[in-house]
């Protein structure tokens, strides 16, 4: 069995031990690991506790309360944001700072459990968080290992889009009992985290079409002569409602017509997630430009930004599958960190070869190089 460290910080010492006691023989099994997992509860009275304990022994999950009697919870929580952003947080809260809980979840909590919560409540926070852990350590050690990512990994992204799920019923369980009162005005924070998860469900799910389409090979790939100035002006189209709300400017600087031997999907998704980054990684009154170039049979597509830019040490993962770079100026983006890599996959089938420029606070230029036709190796899938 596989155990995982939790630590719990609550100076409250009946839910350390009430914590210990109800995960003490609790364990989760998934279809897609062979082992169960357990949990070994570490406890800490303090937010300065918590931070010596991590840093001699680093846990999976920490339950955080935020009301403590020396650094508050939201300071534990930046110190592991800071050093150890694997950790996964859950704060505990009383229903009487559930606001607090909701603006810590935003601060980079995964989760939170209202207290007092029943032993089947935290079960199943528990049991979410765990999925989600082993999902980013299972594709972390895909990665390292370079396998392909194939249906195990799907099967992980489903139960994935359970976790949103179960934080959607959540809120609409709490307004239901009228937790905060009779006045709707009094729900409007609930309801804004309802739409932005439903929005990330929504992503989500949008990527995971994308990748399957892309990885199982399946889709029938037309590979025709198309204009694909047609392509971005279309992309762009889709992103101009997105772009109005935040002030940012589309161009497309490209001779049309520009053809060239493509499967027109293949295209629609590549320009939709470059020209998507560079509208939603922006600053008000910013622009995006979009170009497209042929000269020798070479086609050369770019989408460059006036956005936030992206530090040269985060560059390598870009293309890997949920990297998302954190950056306080799109901490309220929401997004699955699936685009590029649908993106650097879309690229691979093509032959052709991508490379970012970027400065932070300037912007980035990310630069497409599709080959000579007589160089495309599409066969099928990856
Ligand atoms: N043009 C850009 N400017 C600044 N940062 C960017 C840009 N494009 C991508 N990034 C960074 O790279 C990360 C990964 O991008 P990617 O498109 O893969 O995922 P995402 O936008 O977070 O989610 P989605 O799956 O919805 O596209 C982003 O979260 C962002 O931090
Ligand atoms: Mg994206």
């Amino acid at each position: 069995m596989e155990v995982l460290d939790i630590l719990v910080v609550d100076d409250e010492p009946g839910i350390r031990s009430g914590v210990s006691r109800i995960l003490k023989n609790f364990t989760v099994s998934y279809p897609f690991l062979d082992d169960d997992i357990g949990f070994n509860i570490i406890e800490a009275a303090t937010g300065e506790e918590a931070i010596e304990s991590i840093s001699k022994s680093v846990p999976a999950v920490v339950l955080l309360d935020n009301k403590l009697p020396g650094i508050q919870g939201v300071d534990v929580l930046k110190y592991i944001n800071e050093n150890h952003p694997y950790i996964l947080v859950m704060m505990i809260t009383s229903y009487a700072s559930l606001e607090l809980a909701v603006k810590a979840t935003n601060a980079g909590a995964y989760d939170f459990v209202p207290k007092p919560f029943t032993p089947q409540e935290l079960k199943s926070s528990i049991e979410n968080i765990t999925k989600h852990y082993f999902l980013r350590h299972m594709t972390r050690k895909l990665h390292s290992e370079g396998k392909q990512v194939r249906f195990q990994f799907l099967t992980l992204l489903s139960h994935e889009l359970k976790s949103p799920l179960n934080a959607v019923e959540g809120y609409l369980k709490m307004m239901q009992e009228k937790q905060a009162g009779d006045s709707i005005d009094s729900y409007m924070e609930f309801i804004d985290r309802l739409l932005s998860r439903i929005n990330s469900m929504r992503n989500l799910i949008i990527d995971l079409l994308d990748l399957t389409h892309i990885e199982s090979g399946k889709r029938q790939r037309t590979l025709r002569e198309i204009d694909v100035t047609l392509v971005a002006r279309s992309a762009i189209e889709t992103m101009t409602p997105l772009a109005i709300q935040r002030d940012v400017s589309l161009s497309l600087d490209a001779l049309s017509p520009v053809f060239m031997l493509a499967d027109s999907n293949d295209m629609e998704i590549l320009f939709n997630n470059l020209i998507s980054n560079a509208v939603k990684y922006n600053v008000t009154g910013g622009w995006v430009r979009c170009s497209i170039n042929k000269e020798n049979e070479i086609v050369v597509v770019s989408v460059s930004d006036s956005g936030i830019g992206i530090d040269p040490d985060d560059l390598p993962k870009l293309f890997q599958e949920f990297t998302r770079i954190k950056n306080p100026l799109s901490k309220n983006v929401t997004g699955s960190g699936l685009g590029l890599s649908i993106v650097k996959r879309i690229i691979d089938l093509y032959g052709a070869t991508i490379d970012v420029e970027s400065q932070p606070g300037k912007g980035s230029t990310f630069r497409v190089t599709f080959p000579l036709p007589s160089g495309q190796v599409i066969n099928g899938g990856i």
